[in-house]
């Protein structure tokens, strides 16, 4: 079936520092989709008689490609907002008790319901995901993404060092890893991430194990943290006292490869970020996470300097919101910390193809380009009184910044996933 959409139509394809051309604009475009896919794109005035006999649905906003969510948590959806503790404390705290009831599927199945709807909600129409250690986490997710045909990559957390309740061992963890695989990578939409925690909570001979996993199963990806807080980096130092830094205790496991995605990057030395760069791994920046926690601010320049892969993740539920938009603008306000600056196309790169490339998912979603799958998002920037008065008589980089700065679930007034309206707010 085709249907085609009017609406001003913006997309960033590329990071707009290495193509000056990457953002595609169409003040009044035509988006033509057929059976979920966009076969054509362009101004309405182009493309509106080669397609007459199409009914044309007007939408109410700015269109922009679903966001992707680099690095999140849907465990720990309700732990947002627990008071007081850096990472380490906050996960003995309030993270790991949390998790532990997620042995138990029919609550898993309840919070995967609710956190995926969420994602619709702000607009996030594909994921890279964090269950529990538990297998019956990941089916709960997955089975809840289906339903709802997101894109969603996750993969059973890997942790045998981890409390008692809340740990596998390197036997258990492969071989529930590869049933998983088995089970879900390349059904529908839905992709494997094999997922350590972090270096901390797994031991070395499963840390090797994971390495070797990553090696057996070229189709997908490996999802970890990375020098995030720095008593987190003090403790690594300690454990692994001959590696050179951080990312090396990962690299001399097999651990940074092109598949590779590491959470946060706040605490790297120039030779990781080139190790980064030469390997092909990429960073998901947290920024709302990093401030929650009091990790820091991501050094842009530096990541820049060697040309590290960059997406962008709301990292729930250290990060306290699930909007893209408001974590962009939260990333924007981090790179301003470090004298560096973030653009607001740059910042809608990062939320959509930056992080689907992170995800190698680049082909088929975060452009809005013909061939790829039509998940898309309606952006009203006149959602509250203060965005409709300062953005009146702005222009298109000024609208998407107040979105990003002022916006959250708020602006999106509808979620369409492979062009189906998926979540529309009650108002539009
Ligand atoms: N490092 C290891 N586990 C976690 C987690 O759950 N959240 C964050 N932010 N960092 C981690
Ligand atoms: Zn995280």
């Amino acid at each position: 079936m085709i249907r085609a959409y009017r609406a001003e139509l913006l997309s960033v394809g590329q990071d707009p520092r290495d193509a000056p051309d990457a953002v595609r604009h169409e003040p009044d475009g035509l988006l033509v989709i057929e059976d979920g896919i966009v076969i054509a794109r362009g101004p309405y005035a182009d493309l509106a008689d080669q397609y007459a006999g199409i009914e044309v649905e007007t939408l109410p906003g700015l269109v922009v490609p679903g966001f992707v969510d680099a690095h999140v948590h849907y465990p720990q959806t309700d732990r947002i907002a627990s008071h007081g503790e850096q990472l380490l404390d906050w996960l003995d705290r309030h993270i790991f008790p949390a998790e532990k009831a997620f042995v138990d599927k029919a609550y898993a199945d309840g919070v995967a319901a609710f956190f995926l709807d969420e994602l619709l909600r702000n607009g996030t129409t594909s994921a890279l995901v964090y269950p529990t250690v538990h297998e019956q986490s990941v089916d709960a997710l997955f089975e809840a993404a289906l339903e709802r045909r997101m894109r969603i990559v996750s993969g059973k957390v890997l942790m045998d060092l981890g409390p008692e309740g809340l740990k596998d061992t390197v036997a258990s963890g492969r071989a529930e890893t590869e049933a998983l695989i088995r089970r879900w990578h390349g059904h529908g939409r839905l992709g494997y991430a094999i997922t350590p925690r972090f270096v901390l909570a797994s031991s070395d001979a499963q840390l090797a194990d994971a390495g070797a996993l990553l090696a057996e199963h070229p189709e997908v990806l490996m999802h970890t943290h990375l020098a995030e807080n720095v008593r987190e980096c003090a403790a690594v130092e300690e454990r692994f006292s001959d590696a050179v830094d951080y990312l090396d205790a990962y690299d001399r496991f097999g651990l940074v490869t092109p598949r590779s995605v590491f959470a946060h990057g706040i605490h790297l030395s120039d030779r990781a970020c080139g190790r980064l760069h030469e390997s092909g791994a990429g960073i998901a920046i947290c920024p709302s996470s990093n401030l929650f926690l009091g990790s820091g601010f991501f050094n842009f320049g530096k990541a820049d300097a060697h040309k590290v892969r960059l997406g962008l993740g709301t990292d729930i539920g250290a990060g306290t919101s699930f909007s893209m938009l408001y974590t962009a603008g939260l990333a924007y306000q981090a790179a301003l910390a470090r004298e560096d600056k973030l653009d607001p196309f740059r910042a809608l790169y990062l939320a959509t193809a930056g992080s689907a490339a992170l995800l190698h998912i680049a082909d088929k979603v975060g452009a809005l380009e013909p061939g790829q799958e039509a998940d898309f998002v309606v952006l009203d920037c006149a959602a509250t009184p203060l965005l409709a008065r300062r953005t009146l008589e702005a222009d298109l980089a000024e609208r998407l910044f107040a979105m990003q700065i002022l916006g959250d679930d708020r602006v999106v007034a509808r979620t369409y996933v492979l062009g189906q309206c998926a979540w529309q707010r009650t108002s539009s």
